[in-house]
């Protein structure tokens, strides 16, 4: 733990390694930026991310949408920006269908991810290979009773700003909210029940489309052994959240470097068709079926 990576090896060797059987037990660690080609905005990508998109909340700070003493004291901003983003059908995209693609293999170990779209199950994975080590959005409970909801039943309460002060609530009176891990809350138990098996037996480490800005989560990737190759595939360089990040502190530093981790930067979607074109895979990967999510179409009025 925490020794030094090895990185002579390239994407060419990878692949091959991938391609001859060589890693049984590939861990993915995954963040927005795997879903923002299926139109989900990430985090922190200047001008585009969520974080930059806030001024009419009237936030005292960006990140205080997504905590969870924040949201107790006023929920409303959370709701606004929901019902602002709020998709009508999300597409698992081709590096969902990648992660599907490893499981089918018989190479995947788990899928560790910070989304909250369910995307990894619509591209085809089963509920054991995924860890939402920031919970769902695809179910959601009173925060007083503990009753919970469905999805539709809540996107009615999201759409119906009028009916509840722009407030989903239960019978009982208390605030309803999705299955998210909001910034001061735990995280699952799963995650602290698998990562520690997961990580120290993982051969092979794919890190894609997160700035690893957020812990725990982006801890995880110091647990892999010495000698295991880790990957980070992404737009940006690991830890460079640019200055407007780093003044508005959204995110920690983290220590994946080009010394000792191959760190291929550019489009996921992109990189996961050239490691398929490496490895033979691209017709495989084009087989993969998906089932989009289509959200409620039925908002009563
Ligand atoms: P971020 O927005 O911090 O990082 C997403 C990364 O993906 C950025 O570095 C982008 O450059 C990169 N990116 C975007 N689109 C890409 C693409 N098509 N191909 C390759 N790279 C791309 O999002 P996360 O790292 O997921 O937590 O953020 C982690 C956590 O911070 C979230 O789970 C959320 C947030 O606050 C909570 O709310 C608790």
């Amino acid at each position: 733990m925490g020794t030094t990576h090895s990185s002579e090896t390239n994407l060419d060797e990878v692949c091959q390694k991938l391609k001859s059987g060589h890693f049984k037990n590939v861990v993915i660690m995954c963040g927005a930026g795997i879903s923002t080609s299926a139109g989900v905005p990430d985090f922190r990508s200047p001008s585009m991310g969520l974080y930059f998109k806030l001024k009419k909340y009237n936030l005292p700070y960006p990140e205080a949408v997504f905590e969870g003493s924040y949201f107790r004291q006023d929920p409303k901003p959370f709701y606004s920006l929901v019902r602002d983003i709020f998709p009508q059908e999300l597409v698992p995209t081709p590096t969902h269908r990648f992660l599907a693609l490893l499981h089918q293999k018989g190479f995947l170990r788990r899928v560790y991810t910070q989304n909250i779209d369910g995307l990894e199950f619509a591209g085809g994975l089963p509920e054991e290979k995924v860890v939402e080590a920031h919970g769902t959005f695809h179910r959601c409970h009173c925060s007083s009773c503990q009753k919970t909801f469905s999805l539709p039943w809540l996107q009615n309460e999201i759409f119906h700003p009028e009916r509840n002060d722009g407030v989903p609530k239960c019978d009982c009176g208390g605030v309803v909210r999705p299955d998210v891990v909001l910034f001061g809350e735990a995280m699952p138990s799963r995650f602290f029940d698998l990562c520690n098996e997961d990580f120290e037996r993982c051969d092979l480490l794919l890190i894609f489309g997160t700035s690893l800005a957020v812990a725990p989560f982006n801890g995880l990737f110091a647990k892999v052994g010495g000698d295991v190759t880790r990957v980070f595939i992404n737009r940006t360089k690991p830890g460079s959240l640019g200055v407007l990040s780093r003044i508005l502190g959204l995110g920690h530093r983290v220590s994946l470097s080009e010394a000792t981790d191959l760190i291929e930067l550019g489009d996921c979607d992109e990189k996961v068709e050239e490691i398929c074109s490496k490895t033979g895979w691209t017709e495989d990967l084009s087989m993969i079926p998906i089932s989009p999510i289509k959200m409620s179409s039925n908002i009563d009025s």
